[in-house]
């Protein structure tokens, strides 16, 4: 097999689990966005979802979609040089999302693993305790605006449509603020249960 067809692979396994990941993401963006109704319907909504995606088979996917994501996302870097605004964004937003994914898989994994519900509470925990929500107000608004962006970066690179590319970029910098406004009650902050509020001060201090 040559270099070129090893490439052609990775890029064509990168589209299919990045689009299998895209809806799983596009209903799990609108269940943090059911956080500004309150708590309550946030719960709700991942109780319903999730006796979708806590399928062991459905599940089993999404974790191998994740893993195969980051994996070939990182070896295409390395394809060839990114030179044009559209590429670096492409490349730099993806880059974080690599970071973010294992982190944030890794975290609700080992939440798992203590016994936590990794509900609500497990995402808001960090959000609204100082001074752990210095960290994760940024970490979560550049996870929202990174999907955004690295779309908006490939549907420019494909269609040169500047237009609907900052659409689509917009659409998701505003996502990403009313989640963090949702957690955070508008920056008035929600009270956490202890559980959920010693995880974070374990994790982060404070
Ligand atoms: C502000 C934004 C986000 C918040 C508050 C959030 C919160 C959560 C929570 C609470 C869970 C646990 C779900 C459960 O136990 O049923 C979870 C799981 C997960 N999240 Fe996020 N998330 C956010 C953004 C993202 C983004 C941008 C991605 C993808 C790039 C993502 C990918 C995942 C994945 C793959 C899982 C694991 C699902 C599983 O196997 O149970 N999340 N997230």
């Amino acid at each position: 097999m040559t270099k070129s067809t090893v490439t052609v692979y990775t890029k064509a396994g990168h589209y299919w689990s990045g689009l299998t990941l895209a809806v799983y993401i596009s209903f799990h963006l609108f269940n943090q966005l059911a956080s500004l109704v309150g708590e309550h319907a946030h719960i709700a909504v991942m109780q319903a979802f999730r006796s979708v995606y806590r399928h062991p088979a459905v599940e089993a996917l999404l974790l191998a979609a994740v893993a195969f994501q980051v994996i070939t996302g990182l070896l295409l870097i390395f394809t060839r040089r990114r030179s044009t605004p559209a590429e670096k964004i492409q490349v730099y937003s993806g880059l974080y999302l690599s970071f973010f994914l294992l982190f944030h898989v890794g975290a609700v994994l080992y939440g798992r693993t203590l016994g936590l519900d990794t509900n609500f509470y497990f995402a808001a925990a960090g959000l609204n305790i100082h001074p752990a929500t210095f960290f994760f107000i940024p970490y979560y608004f550049f996870a929202v605006s990174a999907i955004s962006l690295h779309v908006a970066a490939i549907h420019y690179i494909k269609t040169g449509s500047l237009r609907w590319s900052r659409a689509i970029a917009v659409t998701g910098l505003l996502a990403a603020a009313l989640i963090i406004t949702g957690f955070t009650n508008g920056f008035r902050w929600r009270h956490m249960p202890p559980a959920n509020e010693q995880f974070i001060r374990q994790s982060f201090g404070g």
